[in-house]
Order: C-alpha cells, then structure tokens, then sequence
C-alpha cells in the first residue's frame, strides 16, 4: 500500500523516487543554510525538527508523532499507547559517553516515533549528539548496510554490535561537507534510496 502524500502520487516508484530526491535536497539545505545548528540536541524536539525539515514538502506526518502501530521483521516497536511517556523518557537519558549516546540512539529506534522515515532522520540526529558531546561523527561510508541493519535488528535485544560497528566508522572529520553529504547517501542506501546523490540535487 502506497503512503498518502502530498504530491498526489500514486505510483510507488514514482514516490521512491521523488521522496528520494526532494529530501535529499532538504538534507543538503540543512547543512548549507546552517539551520542544523538549530537543532535541539539529543532531544525529540530536535528529532522532530529534522524529521520535520526532510519530509515536510510530502508527507502530511512529517515531525508528528505515529497514530499507529508499525513492526519490522519481528520486531513491533512501542506501541502508541506508549510512545509519548517513551520519548519523555528517552530525552532524559543522558549522552555524555560514545556508550550513552549509542544506547540512546538505541532507544530512540524502538521509539520509532514516526510514520517513516525514522531511520533517515535519526541518523543525523545521532551524528549532531555525537558530535556535540565527544566532538566525532561517524563515517557512514564505514558502515557496510548488511551489518548495519543486522546490528540495528540486534539492538532491540543486544547492544554490543551496533557499538562496535559504529565506533569503529568514528572521525574527527566533524565540519565536513562531503563527509555530511556522502553519509546521507549512504543512510539512504540503507533504506533502497540510491538514484541521487546528495551534492547534485
Ligand atoms: N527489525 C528491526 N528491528 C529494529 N530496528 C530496525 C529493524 N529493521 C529496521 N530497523 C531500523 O529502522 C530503520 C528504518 O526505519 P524507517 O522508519 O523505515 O526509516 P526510513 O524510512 O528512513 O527507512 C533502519 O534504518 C533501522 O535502523
Ligand atoms: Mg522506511
């Protein structure tokens, strides 16, 4: 079933496509405009400000928390009914370690707070915690998508593997624009998304 939207588009590759191309604009004009220094750090806020800037222009759920219950895999991530309490929570974990900061990420994943979408926004949500508290981002172009996604399916469970896979891709490289633009490529590559590239939108 194809997601209602926006653009009226009925056509699910037609939809890939566009979302794809669109939101990687917005990712660019995040880092350009240097409204991503606007982002609330660490917080659901600061998610929804992210979530809110990429999916804006097409989905009427862009930054709005979930009305319904969504699973992958086996895994069904909090139910509605406790969602928000979660995210409460969730904004007071603390992310002063590589190790917290992760767990948080961890849980801010099962939150799933979004309709879609979550994996794309989270990410660079992580990267700003990342590199606010311990100044390093992660190299996604390290991060092979198999054992990421495997790791992230683990996560629920186990956190050893994603720390592991993610502290191994760490740089200094924080001010990066190519860094920046390359990772969202390769976050969207995770999700099937890989007909742009983000600096030629
Ligand atoms: N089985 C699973 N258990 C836990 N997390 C998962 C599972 N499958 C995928 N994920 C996480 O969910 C993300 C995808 O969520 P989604 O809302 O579809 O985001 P996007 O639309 O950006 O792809 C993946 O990148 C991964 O981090
Ligand atoms: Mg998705």
């Amino acid at each position: 079933m194809i997601l209602e939207n926006k653009l009226d588009i009925t056509d699910q590759v037609e939809l890939a496509r566009v979302e794809e191309k669109i939101t990687k604009q917005k990712a660019k004009q995040l880092f350009d405009s240097g409204d991503i220094t606007k982002v609330a750090m660490g917080t659901f806020e600061g998610l929804i400000y992210i979530h809110n800037y990429l999916f804006n222009d097409i989905y009427d759920f862009a930054g709005k928390i979930r009305m319904v219950n969504i699973a992958k895999g086996y895994f069904r991530f909090v139910p509605v009914m406790y969602l928000k309490p979660s995210l409460e929570n969730i904004d007071k974990m603390p992310q002063n370690t590589f190790d917290e900061i992760i767990e948080k990420y961890v849980e801010m994943n099962i939150a799933h707070p979004f309709r879609e979408g979550n994996g794309r926004a989270t990410r660079i949500w992580l990267d700003l915690i990342l590199k606010k508290e311990i100044k390093k981002v992660i190299d996604w172009n390290l991060v092979d998508k198999e054992e990421y996604l495997s790791a992230m399916e683990r996560s629920v469970v186990k956190d050893i593997e994603i720390k592991f896979l993610l502290k191994q891709a760490l740089t200094n490289k924080i001010d990066d624009r190519n860094l920046f633009m390359k990772g969202i490529d390769v976050s969207y590559h995770y999700e099937g998304y890989t007909q742009f590239k983000t600096v030629e939108v």
